[in-house]
């Protein structure tokens, strides 16, 4: 049963047909971010059943705003994977295929470190795509992905199948 912050938060989450490609129903939770009880109530929610982690990686652009309150709400250091072209010194690189179209993430230099347990936060999981590809520059720096935690997964699109067995932690699904 959902709280009454995390049922308002639910309704929050605006739904925009046609983007940013005709046919996708785009969920965009920057109005559940502008709420204080449901913002709070989705941080929490991401972080109720994942291991231990010491470190969390967010997700351009929306999992930078959740991975960096995830990150101060647990007590650990957070580092945003970003969009090609954004970083000064790129620590790797990874092309991976989206729901509509291809995408690169890029880790920066010297933020995680071999051994680190690593928690990936984003809005949305929907293919999946993106969160793979963020856990595989955190293995590549040498850490341990111990989870993936979404406010949102998009079950039709068979995200958590392709994740296997990372554990993963969602607050609502559609
Ligand atoms: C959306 C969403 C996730 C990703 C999920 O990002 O924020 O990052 O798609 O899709 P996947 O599971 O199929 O990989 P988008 O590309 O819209 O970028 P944005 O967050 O910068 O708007």
């Amino acid at each position: 049963e959902l709280s009454g912050d995390l049922e308002r938060a639910r309704g929050l989450i605006r739904e925009v047909p046609d983007f940013p490609e005709p046919g996708v129903l785009f969920r965009d939770i920057s109005p559940v971010l502008a709420d204080p009880e449901a913002f709070r109530a989705v941080v929490y929610g991401m972080v109720r059943q994942v291991p231990e982690f010491d470190l969390v990686l967010g997700v351009e652009a929306r999992g930078f705003l959740l991975g960096a309150a995830v990150a101060y709400a647990c007590g650990t250091g957070v580092v945003g994977v970003r969009k090609p072209g954004k970083l000064p010194v790129v620590a790797h690189r990874v092309d991976y295929t989206l729901e509509y179209g291809t995408a690169t993430l890029e880790l920066p230099e010297d933020t995680v470190r071999p051994g680190q347990r690593v928690l990936v936060v984003d809005d949305v999981l929907a293919t999946g795509g993106t969160v793979l590809a963020a856990s595989e520059l955190a293995r590549r720096a040498g850490a341990q992905v111990v989870g993936v935690s979404v406010a949102l997964e998009l079950s039709a699109l068979g995200g958590r199948e392709r994740l296997t067995d990372l554990p993963l932690q969602v607050v609502f699904t559609a």
